[in-house]
Parts: C-alpha cells; sequence; structure tokens
C-alpha cells in the first residue's frame, strides 16, 4: 500500500471505494458520481493505492483569508470532506496513515486547524476522538415531513391517466411530497414539529493543530 497524491486516472477507483466506504454508515445515502473539485481552492487530496486500486481517500480543502469554510475555531482552517478506506481495508490503520500523511502536508502551510462533520457512527466517532478532535457543533440531520406541510387527500379516481385527487377543502390536489425531505434542525426540540422516518446526530469536530 502506498499513499499518494489524488490523480484523474483513479477517478473511478476513488468513486467505488467512496461509495463503498459509505455503504453501512449513517451517510449511506451520500453518493457522488464525479471527484470533487474545490474550484482551484488550495487542497490536499490524497489516495492509497494497492495493485492499481484506491482502497483509502482523504481530501482537505484549505482556508485562504479570502475564502474560508470552517467556522468551529480561530484563524485560518482545513475544511476535510471526506475519509474513507474501502470496506476490505478498515480498521487495519490506512485512516490514520492517511491523516498523518495530510498533517505533513498541513504542517508546511499557515493552517491552524482542522474542522469536519460526520454522523452517529461509532467507527469514525471513535476515529477522530482518538486522533485529539473535539466536538464544536451538534444538530440533526432529520429525514421526514414537517407536519404543517403535510396534506390530507382523497384519491377519487382515474381518469385519462391521471389521479383525479381532492383535498381536504374538497378542492383539486395535484401534487404532494412523495417520500422524506431533508432537514438540517438546529435545537433537537423542532424535532417535534416534524414527522421524521429517521434523524442521526451531526457532530462538527475540530482539533487545533498550531
Ligand atoms: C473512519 C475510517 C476512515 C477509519 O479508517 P480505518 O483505516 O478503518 O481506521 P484505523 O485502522 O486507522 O483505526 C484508527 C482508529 O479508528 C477507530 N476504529 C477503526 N475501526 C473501528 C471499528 N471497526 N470500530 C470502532 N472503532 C474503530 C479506532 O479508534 C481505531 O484506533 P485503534 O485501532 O487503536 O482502536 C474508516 O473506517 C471508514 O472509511 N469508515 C467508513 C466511512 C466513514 O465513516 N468515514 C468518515 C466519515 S466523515
Amino acid at each position: 500500500m502506498k499513499i499518494i497524491p489524488y490523480a484523474p486516472q483513479y477517478e473511478e477507483s476513488w468513486l467505488r471505494c467512496r461509495v463503498l466506504a459509505y455503504l453501512h454508515t449513517a451517510m449511506y445515502e451520500d453518493v457522488v458520481t464525479k471527484k470533487p473539485t474545490f474550484d482551484g481552492r488550495p487542497a490536499i487530496e490524497l489516495i492509497a493505492v494497492e495493485d492499481d486500486a484506491v482502497i483509502g481517500l482523504i481530501d482537505l480543502v484549505l482556508d485562504t483569508e479570502e475564502q474560508k469554510t470552517t467556522i468551529l475555531s480561530e484563524g485560518l482552517g482545513a475544511f476535510l470532506p471526506v475519509i474513507a478506506v474501502h470496506p476490505d481495508h478498515q480498521s487495519r490503520g490506512i485512516g490514520m496513515k492517511m491523516y498523518k500523511a495530510a498533517l505533513q502536508e498541513l504542517e508546511k502551510t499557515a493552517i491552524e486547524f482542522i474542522e469536519l462533520y460526520t454522523r452517529d457512527d461509532v467507527q469514525a466517532n471513535n476515529f477522530y476522538q482518538k486522533l485529539g478532535f473535539e466536538i464544536g457543533l451538534e444538530t440533526y440531520d432529520v429525514y421526514g415531513t414537517e407536519k404543517k406541510l403535510m396534506k390530507e387527500i382523497t384519491v377519487e379516481g382515474i381518469e385519462n391517466k391521471k389521479f383525479k385527487v381532492k383535498d381536504a377543502n374538497s378542492k383539486p390536489c395535484h401534487y404532494l411530497i412523495g417520500g422524506a425531505i431533508y432537514y438540517e434542525v438546529f435545537d433537537k426540540a423542532a424535532l417535534e414539529e416534524i414527522d421524521y422516518e429517521r434523524y442521526h446526530v451531526s457532530y462538527g469536530y475540530f482539533k487545533r493543530i498550531k
């Protein structure tokens, strides 16, 4: 296994590694179909490669005085949008090695802290806590529908291959919410206002490196 800078020839392998790494986590629906780039912003993009396949990946996008993404500490931060290890290779130290390789690159810059967000998976939270990250923010990622948006409807039949639907006031109704909406909730008490299928605590972590 070697850790090297990301190169476009690895894009397909990068995407497969990412989707498989997230498959059995609380972030399973977070699928990307193109390797994210950072619009020319300074970034560190590393991959762990074995037999020419990507088995691990880490990206960090760095704040500049002109453009800042981080919010959890003072000064210039590096935002970590993704770290992932292929499930066949997890818990063998590859995540740690990639993090340390990225840290070495960060030490050459003016970056003072690292910031990231993750949900309530034990593996990821253990990983960041072992590295000395602390929680700076707690929000809730909620999948459901606000109770006030829910409509009572009556399906009266099918006419010209279309549903004929009336709302509670017997007015024609032409649409309804067909599935869960994603809400970012800032206060746990607000969960009462949502009829949710599931929610995840989202932790914002940061670690000072200077
Ligand atoms: C989180 C992740 C990047 C860690 O990489 P890794 O190579 O599996 O982890 P390492 O082998 O380097 O282990 C480092 C520490 O992580 C934690 N950890 C790793 N695997 C774990 C597991 N199966 N259960 C609980 N904690 C675990 C432990 O604290 C471990 O330290 P230890 O070995 O002294 O106990 C990787 O497991 C992964 O890709 N998980 C799925 C995707 C994900 O959650 N990414 C982060 C989202 S923001």
